[in-house]
């Protein structure tokens, strides 16, 4: 394994995804991680990630520096090279020109991390302080007309220093260079695939959980669904899954995950129609963000009364991921400072006092979907899109009643059967239609009508946390448009959302 010592920067996650692509597991640490437990982990190596201080700062994030005679190899990026730099008695400066952007490197050694290369390759750079002078034992490997120090090396020591950023697209030959630290530096070994993931987190899974009882909120998404089949491999019918339908989900969504999930794999689930609960809580209510609160509320009454039936539950399972627990948003609190509570079961139930059990959390979504290929999950569940918890009310604008509920799910089901057909399903982070609360006037056969108006959304994303709209082909979206108004009752007029996020959010409210 490899250890990233998480000191802020912006690009730790995709640190952390290049070391992974290589098939070698790695795991980000705060800097106050103390060196018996590093020893314990046994590292074969160790990163050093960047970060937005300056090392002469004041309260600037440091690790222990005897991290440096743990005779492990360690790769200082940016700040931390600057850090090691700094601890093992170099000069760090502050730079007369900040360098931010693409930065051409010339190599001068074409040995470590820059084995086999160009001797001139691009670059991306971002920071505001230099190398002034290395330590003692160190060489320049690379420069750029700006940093006379842009890559240098121990090599007796193993430790390796990069001012630019290997992990980012913009360094087009960065991963050859993450490559040789974790092959030809560190010795790792190329071992860390699903389908030793799961090999592993099962036998976890039963130690831990031995003869208990464990509890799962299913929502029929990719984490929940990959976490019941990974639980339910490992304990069998200990697990019980929940699964609330509360009125707001897709056409069919509930009896395809019947047919899928517990006719076919078996796993047990109990369903709980809660449709009533859900309207009746939300009737007459236009605003976002009450409709929000109305359906996590009602969500936990009817998800403890369910739990409470099941007598002697020990455990409560969630599809927690590794980008919700990691959330490096300060270098100072450390990576798991920060524990973002699960969208749908956050907190739940409290009374009951449940232990956690959360095997998916060291995976990012990709291995998700890639283990649930793995465990033998069907194709449409690992690949389905994103559905928020709230379901349909987010995507009806203004009060939710029965007759725009069934309108939508009707526009929805046709927009998806095309998205599908066209063979766009997969290459979507998202698509779905919004039901909004205007009526416009059209014209079918001889006759005036005054019909709903619907938007579809479709948007491109890797991680939601910015989204593009879909060029989807004119034609295509007119296929769509017709569709929906011949086969659509109540609905009159189509349009496409072309905005982006930000500014705009992927669903409407
Ligand atoms: P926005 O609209 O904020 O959405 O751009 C980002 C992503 O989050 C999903 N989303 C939710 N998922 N519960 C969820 O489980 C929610 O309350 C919720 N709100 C938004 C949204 O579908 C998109 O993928």
């Amino acid at each position: 394994m490899i250890l990233i010592i998480d000191f802020g920067s912006q690009f730790n996650q995709l640190i952390a995804r290049r070391v992974r692509e290589c098939h070698v597991y790695c795991q980000i640490e705060s800097p106050r991680i103390a060196i018996k437990d590093i020893r314990s982990m046994k590292p074969e190596g160790i990163i050093l990630s960047g970060g937005p201080s300056s090392i002469y700062e004041k309260n600037s994030p440091r690790i222990d520096t005897d991290i440096f005679n743990l005779k492990i190899p360690v790769l200082g990026i940016c700040y931390g090279m600057q850090f090691m730099v700094d601890a093992l008695g170099g000069v760090v400066k502050s730079a007369r020109k900040r360098e931010y952007g693409f930065a051409e490197l010339s190599i001068k050694k074409q040995t470590g991390l820059f084995k086999n290369m160009d001797r001139k390759t691009q670059t991306w750079m971002s920071h505001g302080d230099s190398i002034q002078k290395l330590p003692k034992g160190f060489v320049i490997t690379a420069t750029t007309s700006n940093t006379p120090i842009a890559a240098a090396q121990n090599y007796r020591k193993r430790l390796y220093g990069l001012q630019f950023h290997p992990e980012v697209e913009h360094t087009p030959k960065g991963k050859w260079m993450i490559q040789h630290f974790l092959f030809d530096v560190c010795g790792c070994r190329r071992s860390w695939t699903m389908k030793s993931f799961a090999k592993s987190s099962i036998a976890e899974i039963r130690e831990q959980i031995a003869d208990q009882k464990v509890i799962l909120g299913l929502s029929g998404g990719v984490d929940s669904s990959v976490t019941a089949l990974l639980i339910h491999k490992a304990v069998g019918k200990q697990l019980t899954c929940i699964f609330v339908d509360n009125g707001l989900l897709r056409k069919n969504e509930a009896s395809q995950l019947k047919q899928r999930l517990k006719q076919h794999l078996k796993i047990n689930i109990k369903f709980v129609k809660a449709k009533t609960k859900f309207l009746n809580a939300l009737a007459r209510v236009s605003d976002p963000e009450k409709k929000r609160k109305i359906i996590g509320r009602v969500f936990m009454e009817v998800f403890e009364s369910e739990a409470t039936k099941i007598k002697g539950a020990e455990f409560l399972a969630q599809g927690t991921l590794y980008p919700d627990v990691i959330e490096s948003v300060s270098a100072f609190g450390g990576p798991t400072a920060v524990i973002k509570s699960h969208h749908n079961v956050g907190g739940l139930p409290k009374k009951m006092k449940l232990k956690l059990v959360e095997p998916l959390k060291y995976l990012f979504k990709d291995e998700v979907r890639a283990l649930g290929k793995t465990i033998g999950l069907p194709d449409d569940l690992v690949w389905r899109q994103p559905f928020p918890g709230p379901g349909l009310a987010i995507r009806i604008i203004g009060e939710i009643t029965r007759q725009r509920l069934a309108i939508l799910r009707e526009v929805d089901s046709v927009l998806l059967e095309e998205i599908r057909n066209g063979g766009y399903y997969k290459r979507l982070w998202q698509s779905f239609a919004i039901l909004l609360p205007l009526k416009s006037v059209g014209i079918m056969g001889d006759s005036r009508t005054y019909e709903h108006i619907v938007a579809i959304r479709a948007v491109t994303s890797k991680d939601a946390m910015t989204a593009d709209w879909a060029k989807l082909p004119h034609a295509f979206l007119g296929k769509i448009s017709n569709r929906i108004i011949n086969e659509v009752r109540g609905v009159n007029r189509v349009v496409y959302d072309i905005s982006s996020k930000p500014p705009s959010t992927i669903e409407w409210e």
